[in-house]
């Protein structure tokens, strides 16, 4: 099966209430953990790809190892670019065969980043692929301390129906209180759900994106601390906040900070238990296992995706 876009697996699941894990991928042991998972789960697939992963694994290498994985599954695969920074990027992606790209002008003020959201929806269809954007702004953990500045922030109902419309963007993603990283939330875990049914209610039926959904699960921090890191304080989105947000329009859930956990703590475990191991081979298969099991765990008990193919 070649690559597809994600324009039928997002009705579908729409329609039913679950959600397509976008999964980032860096290396082969990244995309091979992941691919396996979902060809055990029988779930659809979005692998994407950051600038930093372009720049990381050469763009060349990144696609063929997709393509293996397309080849190797016979699975319905999406290959998304995770926020491209501008319209030149996007192009490229088009042009190197990615099915679904997205603009993050999310920066910018509402108009130009319609504009700019606008020049790219016009070449990627034109061109048979699908465009997300974002409206508002991703929080840190020092951010959106009070209610006004939460609603600066954060995506805004009326604002998302008026983007929608002006720019024709397959899937939206929205800002309501996740964040990239380790370090989500400095207190209790608090996501804004009546903005996100709002949003939802306005926009009828157009896919909503979650960024920033790792979970940051406590035993793999605790891994990756005992055998010799340091990540104090991590925290993440409860898994049952991102079920329901799967009830509430969300049809992609982006994770990449828990395969880095799951992964890193695979090899640093291997590595202290086995010093005299320097084969790579050695210590990078349990780093893909670990992301494996990891994607496994979310396709079946978090995003609900799996049996569907
Ligand atoms: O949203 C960011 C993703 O986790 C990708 O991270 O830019 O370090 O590749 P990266
Ligand atoms: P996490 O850092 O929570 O895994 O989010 C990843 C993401 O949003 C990629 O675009
Ligand atoms: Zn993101």
């Amino acid at each position: 099966m070649p690559l597809i876009t994600s324009k039928n697996m997002f009705q579908q699941a729409y329609a039913s209430s679950y959600a397509i894990g976008a999964f980032n991928v860096n290396n082969m042991e990244i995309i091979q953990g992941i691919v396996d998972a979902a060809k055990e789960e029988r779930s659809p697939l979005i692998l994407q790809v950051s600038a930093g992963a372009r720049k990381y694994a050469n763009p060349v290498y990144l696609k063929k190892l997709v393509e293996a994985a397309v080849e190797d599954s016979d699975l319905p695969i999406v290959l998304h670019l995770d926020h491209g920074e501008d319209f030149e990027i996007c192009k490229q992606c088009v042009d190197d065969g990615f099915t679904s790209v997205m603009i993050d002008a999310s920066h910018h003020p509402l108009d130009e980043n319609i504009a700019i959201t606008r020049k790219v929806v016009e070449y990627a269809h034109a061109h048979g692929v699908v465009v997300e954007a974002e409206l508002g702004r991703l929080a840190g953990i020092e951010d959106s301390v009070n209610v006004s500045e939460k609603d600066a922030a954060f995506t805004n109902p009326d604002e998302a129906l008026e983007f929608v419309e002006n720019t024709g963007v397959d899937s939206l993603a929205v800002a309501i209180g996740t964040s990239h990283g380790a370090y989500k939330f400095k207190g209790t875990p608090d996501l804004d759900f009546e903005r996100l049914r709002a949003i939802n209610k306005k926009l009828c039926g157009t896919p909503l994106v979650l960024h920033g959904a790792s979970t940051v699960l406590p035993e793999f921090v605790d891994l990756c601390n005992q055998y010799g890191g340091t990540i104090p304080g991590a925290q993440g989105v409860p898994e049952e906040m991102i079920r329901k947000a799967a009830g509430l329009g969300v049809c992609k859930v982006n994770i990449d900070t828990d395969l880095r956990l799951a992964m890193t703590a695979a090899i640093r475990r291997e590595l202290h238990e086995n010093p005299s191991n320097f084969d790579p081979r050695k210590y990078l298969d349990p780093g893909r296992d670990a992301i494996k099991n990891m994607v496994r765990h979310k396709i079946k008990n978090v995003l609900g995706s799996n049996g569907l193919v």
